[in-house]
């Protein structure tokens, strides 16, 4: 078996995705060799890449030194003989097979014979290349989305030949350049373009049938659909004529109800650029233009599913991720209703002679399964997923009663567990909405009923007989990092970054971090954590004990594994935990000072900037929430952690009903600073 860790990439063709692939990659900090024609060519798509950093820089994305570092981890170049030490090769040149087929062959002429070779075809099938290149159980599809340095969905396509070895480490190579992969078979279209170029194209015929004018088109698809631009906007800001050859391809694929309506082909003769979008609006057209958008993307969606090309998830995290649409395909369906779903999805195919996928024929079927948390049993452990990387997975309630059945299904099988999640973050907190829509409703008892069921469940986590283990592949913010200290053993990824915001936007973390913490990296540590919402990366959380391992990407799941069959659970005896010798400062000065001696100034920093850091940090957070924090620390630190974890719902409701926790969750969400309330005697 090979071994494929992935630090080395290369992606063949400077143009639009090209750079914008290799960009991404070096801003995740990896080595990428761009390769393009010539010389000329390949300074072209470095001056995009450094157009691109320079208004980063301008809108304070990057720092100057960002921006230099990031385009010193690129090296364009047009010599192919600077490839041999590549690992991951990502084809972004012209859409044209023959062409295509060349790089291929080129590249296995210059690559390593395990180096993986990736396509980033939009309309060809990956199997198409299988010919061009040697060992080819190492080919694969990578597609990505305009615009590839933002844009974060990457659909990860085997051919029937690719080996599920390098298919894992293409899709954690993925997971390490910050990218939220889902599956896809190889299939015509792959997974959002086969809805998604139906969708412009159903435009299109609306207009050619004289349904409505562009500008009510327009507006009709962005208010059914929720979103900011209609198919014709689209079009002008993709190129009209990508439009044209993305559904003429899908037509040759896939049969004529994928061609491109005549609208389409007659605007691309005339040669202009754009389609006018201005013009007056019919309101009375509204749901004629919504029913015949949904219906064509009701039936791709269900004959994806039963095609397997993707599953419901995958087709709906697809569209949320790659396309930013509110509402993925069956999101919008289980709203409708099946019913009204077929009868629309019926409508938009009745002239092509097509059939319903079975999906919709069925009368009175359940709603298509959208899962928040979905559970996948193969092997020795059972994997938790947290499956909305768009919502950087927040824990709202939808998600936490999913997690909880979820979880008591997995404890039937009584085997080990793994939490992980796809995206940017593990679990980046809790739903902030819900906890200002109940505050402003004077609905405390929703909190309350929230923060119980979330206690209860990760309660029953942190009792599962078997090893559970946190894969922490991101961001664990809040709740988030609660439920990771729920569970056996947290194995980060290099990425990893975890904190305790709580005290900054007015309560304290109410899932079991004031009490789980501390019997993880000791109290004092647990105090300067809470107290000041610094985030740790991998390596501090390691020293501090937060953590138990960190693994790269191409590792993760294996190490996750590993760890899974660890049953030597700590025991958590507080007193039992010391200070890591580049802790000692912080663990002495959170031990020796209370709060109130902190805030006072009293307490003495020693010049020690990082002191100085937090002491000016714990002045930004809501007194009232530290003072809650420092009582529940040391009122829990005696007690068994059953009885301990009680304080925090006793203590939930007052730390609600101060004005600072209303003030810091709405400030959160307006993206400004708190004002919390003064305190004089301190
Ligand atoms: N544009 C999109 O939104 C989008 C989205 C997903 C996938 N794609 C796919 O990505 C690929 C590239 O698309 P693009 O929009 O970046 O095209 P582009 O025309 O902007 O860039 C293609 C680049 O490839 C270079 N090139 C051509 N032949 C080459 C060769 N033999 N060796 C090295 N370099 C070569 C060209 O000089 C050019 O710089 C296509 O397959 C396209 O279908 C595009």
């Amino acid at each position: 078996m090979t071994s494929y860790n992935i630090t080395k990439f290369a992606v063949i063709g400077a143009g639009n995705m090209g750079s914008g692939i290799a960009q991404k990659i070096a801003t995740e900090g990896f080595k990428v060799v761009l390769v393009d024609l010539d010389d000329e060519k390949v300074a072209r798509g470095i001056g995009i890449i450094k157009s691109m950093l320079d208004q980063g820089v301008e809108r304070k994305v990057f720092r100057p030194a960002q921006a230099e570092a990031i385009l010193a981890n690129i090296k364009g170049t047009s010599d192919w003989s600077k490839l041999g030490d590549v690992d991951l090769v990502i084809e972004a040149v012209f859409e044209n097979i023959d062409v295509k087929k060349s790089v291929f062959e080129r590249l296995s002429q210059n690559c390593k014979p395990t180096c993986i070779l990736g396509t980033n075809t939009s309309s060809f099938l990956v199997k198409e290349l299988v010919d061009s290149v040697t060992n080819p159980e190492r080919l694969v599809g990578l597609h990505y989305f305009f615009h590839p340095a933002k844009n974060r969905l990457v659909e990860v396509i085997g051919h029937e030949g690719t080996s599920d070895e390098v298919y894992r480490a293409t899709w954690a190579s993925q997971e390490a350049i910050g990218k939220t992969p889902i599956y896809s078979a190889d299939a015509p279209g792959f997974v959002v373009n086969r809805y998604f170029v139906p969708w412009v194209n159903e435009g299109v015929r609306l207009l050619g049938e004289n349904v409505a004018n562009i500008a009510t088109i327009e507006w009709a698809a962005k208010k059914a659909f929720n979103v900011g631009m209609g198919p014709f906007e689209l079009m002008n800001v993709t190129g009209v004529p990508i439009s044209l050859h993305a559904a003429t391809s899908l037509g040759d694929q896939m049969g004529d109800f994928y061609y491109p309506g005549q609208a389409l082909k007659d605007f691309c003769a005339t040669g202009e650029a754009n389609w006018p979008l201005n013009g007056d609006v019919d309101e009375s057209k509204y749901q004629a233009i919504a029913d015949r958008l949904l219906g064509a993307t009701f039936y791709v969606a269900a004959q994806l599913v039963e095609e397997e090309v993707a599953s419901v998830l995958e087709t709906d995290i697809g569209a949320r991720v790659g396309l930013r649409w509110p509402k993925g395909p069956f999101e919008l369906l289980n709203k409708l209703g099946m019913e009204q779903a077929r009868d629309l999805a019926a409508a938009a195919i009745a002239d092509y002679g097509l059939e319903l996928p079975k999906m919709l024929q069925e009368l009175n079927h359940k709603a298509a399964a959208l899962e928040a948390v979905s559970s996948c049993g193969n092997g020795t452990v059972t994997d938790l997923w947290f499956q909305r990387p768009d919502s950087m997975n927040a824990l709202d309630q939808q998600t936490i009663m999913q997690f909880d059945a979820k979880l008591t299904a997995a404890q039937l099988v009584q085997k080990p567990l793994i939490l992980r999640a796809n995206g940017k973050a593990f679990v980046a907190g809790a739903d902030i909405k819900f906890f200002v829509d109940s505050l402003r409703a004077d609905n405390y008892p929703a909190i309350g009923n929230f923060a119980g069921h979330g206690q209860k469940v990760f309660a029953t986590l942190a009792g599962n007989e078997h090893a559970s283990v946190c894969r922490a592949q991101g961001l664990c913010l809040g709740g988030g990092a609660e439920l990771a200290l729920a569970t056996d053993w947290i194995v980060a990824s290099p990425k990893m970054m975890i904190g305790f915001p709580e005290t900054g936007i007015g309560i304290f973390p109410g899932l079991g971090g004031t009490q789980r913490l501390p019997r993880r990296v000791g109290l004092p540590i647990a105090k300067y954590l809470i107290y000041t919402g610094q985030l740790l990366n991998a390596e501090k959380s390691l020293e501090v004990g937060l953590i138990d391992a960190i693994s790269s990407f191409a590792k993760l799941d294996a190490t996750c594994e590993e760890w899974a069959q660890n049953t030597d659970y700590r025991q958590g005896e507080i007193e039992d935990i010391k200070p890591h010798v580049n802790w000692v400062e912080i663990w002495n000065f959170f031990d020796n000072n209370t709060l109130d001696q902190i805030m006072s100034g009293e307490a003495d920093a020693m010049g020690n900037t990082l002191l100085e850091k937090a002491i000016h940090k714990m002045g930004q957070k809501s007194y009232h929430a530290l003072k809650m924090c420092e009582n529940l620390f040391h009122e829990g630190a005696p007690l068994p952690l059953k009885h301990a974890l009680e304080l925090e719902s006793r203590d939930l409701q007052a730390v609600f009903d101060h004005a600072d926790a209303l003030e810091g969750l709405s400030a959160l969400l307006e993206g400004r600073r708190p004002q919390f309330e003064q305190v004089a005697s301190v």
